[in-house]
C-alpha cells in the first residue's frame, strides 16, 4: 500500500518548516496546515510581524506551533533548527522582503535577503531529509502581461523591481538546482493579489507603518486612521480607469499551500518542479474593490483620485485552469465575505 494512503489512514501527518510564518500569508498557511493535522516548526525574524500572531494561531487551532525567532540568512540558525527539530519533510518559504517601492531604495537588502535565505534552505535540505519545498512567488515575474487572463505559459518579463527580480532569481535558482541533480522536489505557486483576513478576526495582515497595499490602507481609511485612500489613477485603459487585479482570499491562498504540500510528500506531483498561478480568474478594478467593500460593510471609504503609481501595472489576472484541474484547487471566497473580514480585522486591531 502506497506510503500517504498509510500515513493518512493511520493519520500520521508530517512535520513542516514554514519560514515567515508569523507573516500575513505565512500564519495563515500554519494555521491550515495545523488544521490538516500537520505539525508545524516556525521560523520568523520579525522584521515585518509581531510573535502575538502565535497566539492567534492558537486561538484558532487550540495548539500553538513551534516558534524559532532567528533569520534564515544565518546558515548556522537554521542548522540549528534542523538538529533541535528532526523530522522536518517539507518547507513552505514565506521569508522574503515583499515591499515592491522599498526593494527600488535598498536592493542590495533584498538580494542578500530574499535569496540568502533560499539558497540556505535548498543546501540544507538534502542533509536533513526535507524532500519538498513549496516556494511563495508573485504574478510580478510576468510584469505587464501582453493578454489576459494570464496562464503559466506566459512569457517572463524583464523585472520591474529588485523585488520582483529576486522571485524570478529565485525560480531559476531553484529549477538549476533540481537540473542538478539534487535530491528535493519543489512547487512554485505564482500569487496574484492576497488580501482579506481569517474569518475568526485573530489574524491577519499587520503592516508595519503606512500600508503600500490596497486593502490594508482601504480599511485604515475606512476606519478613519489614514484621512482618505488615493486611488492611483483613473486614466488607464480600463472600464472605469483604474487598475485591475486578481483578488484572492488570504485563507483561498492558504488552503492551497497545504495542497501543494500533500501534493508532494504524497508522491503525487508528476515533475520535480510544478508551477501554479494562484488567483480567481476574475479581475475586479479598484473602484470595484472599493464598491465591494462598501456594498459588503456598510461603510464608506473616504477617497479620491490621484495620479499614477510608477511601476503599476494596469491589468492582470489569473488563467487559473493549471490550479484548479492539475494541482486540484479553487478560489471559494466570495469578495464580500473577504472584504468583511478584512473588515473585521481591522476592528479587532483598533481594539488593541
Ligand atoms: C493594487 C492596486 C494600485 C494602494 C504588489 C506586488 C505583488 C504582491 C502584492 C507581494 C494597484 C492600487 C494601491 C493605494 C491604490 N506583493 N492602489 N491606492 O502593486 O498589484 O502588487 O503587492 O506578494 O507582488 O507587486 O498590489 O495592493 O499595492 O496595489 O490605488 O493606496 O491598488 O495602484 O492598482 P500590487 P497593491
Amino acid at each position: 500500500m502506497k506510503a500517504y494512503i498509510l500515513k493518512n489512514f493511520f493519520n500520521m501527518k508530517e512535520k513542516i518548516l514554514v519560514t515567515g510564518g508569523t507573516g500575513y500569508i505565512g500564519s495563515h498557511t500554519t494555521v491550515e496546515l495545523m488544521n490538516a493535522g500537520y505539525d508545524v516548526v516556525i521560523i520568523d525574524n520579525l522584521s515585518n510581524s509581531n510573535e502575538k500572531v502565535i497566539d492567534g494561531i492558537e486561538k484558532i487551532t487550540g495548539k500553538r506551533p513551534v516558534f524559532v525567532k532567528g533569520d534564515c540568512t544565518d546558515l548556522e540558525t537554521l542548522k540549528k533548527l534542523f538538529e533541535d527539530n528532526p523530522g522536518i519533510k517539507g518547507i513552505i518559504n514565506f521569508a522574503a522582503s515583499k515591499a515592491v517601492g522599498e526593494s527600488v531604495q535598498k536592493p542590495l537588502l533584498y538580494y542578500r535577503n530574499n535569496l540568502n535565505t533560499l539558497i540556505n534552505l535548498l543546501q540544507l535540505m538534502p542533509e536533513y531529509g526535507v524532500e519538498g519545498i513549496v516556494f511563495s512567488s508573485s504574478c510580478t515575474v510576468y510584469g505587464e502581461p501582453d493578454v489576459n487572463p494570464i496562464d503559466e505559459t506566459a512569457p517572463i518579463k524583464c523585472a520591474t523591481s529588485p523585488y520582483g527580480n529576486t522571485k524570478q532569481i529565485s525560480e531559476e535558482i531553484i529549477e538549476d538546482y533540481v537540473a542538478s541533480g539534487a535530491p528535493i522536489k519543489s512547487i512554485i505557486l505564482r500569487y496574484f493579489n492576497p488580501i482579506g483576513a481569517h474569518p475568526s478576526g485573530c489574524i491577519g495582515e499587520l503592516p508595519l507603518g503606512v500600508p503600500q497595499n490596497l486593502v490594508p490602507f482601504l480599511t485604515q481609511a475606512a476606519a478613519g486612521i489614514r484621512p482618505e485612500l488615493t486611488v492611483f489613477g483613473d486614466d488607464y485603459n480600463t472600464p472605469d480607469g483604474s487598475c485591475i487585479r486578481d483578488y484572492i482570499d488570504v485563507v483561498d491562498l492558504a488552503k492551497a499551500h497545504v495542497i501543494a504540500m500533500e501534493r508532494m510528500l504524497n508522491g503525487q506531483d508528476h515533475d520535480a518542479i510544478e508551477i501554479f498561478n494562484l488567483g480567481t480568474g476574475n479581475g475586479l478594478s479598484v473602484l470595484e474593490l472599493i464598491n465591494a467593500f462598501q456594498e459588503a460593510t456598510g461603510v464608506k471609504v473616504p477617497h479620491k483620485i490621484g495620479p499614477r503609481r510608477a511601476g503599476d501595472i494596469e491589468k492582470i489576472w489569473a488563467n487559473p485552469y493549471k490550479a484548479n484541474h492539475v494541482l486540484g484547487w479553487k478560489a471559494e471566497a466570495d469578495i464580500k465575505d473577504t472584504m468583511r473580514n478584512a473588515w473585521q480585522w481591522q476592528c479587532n486591531c483598533n481594539r488593541k
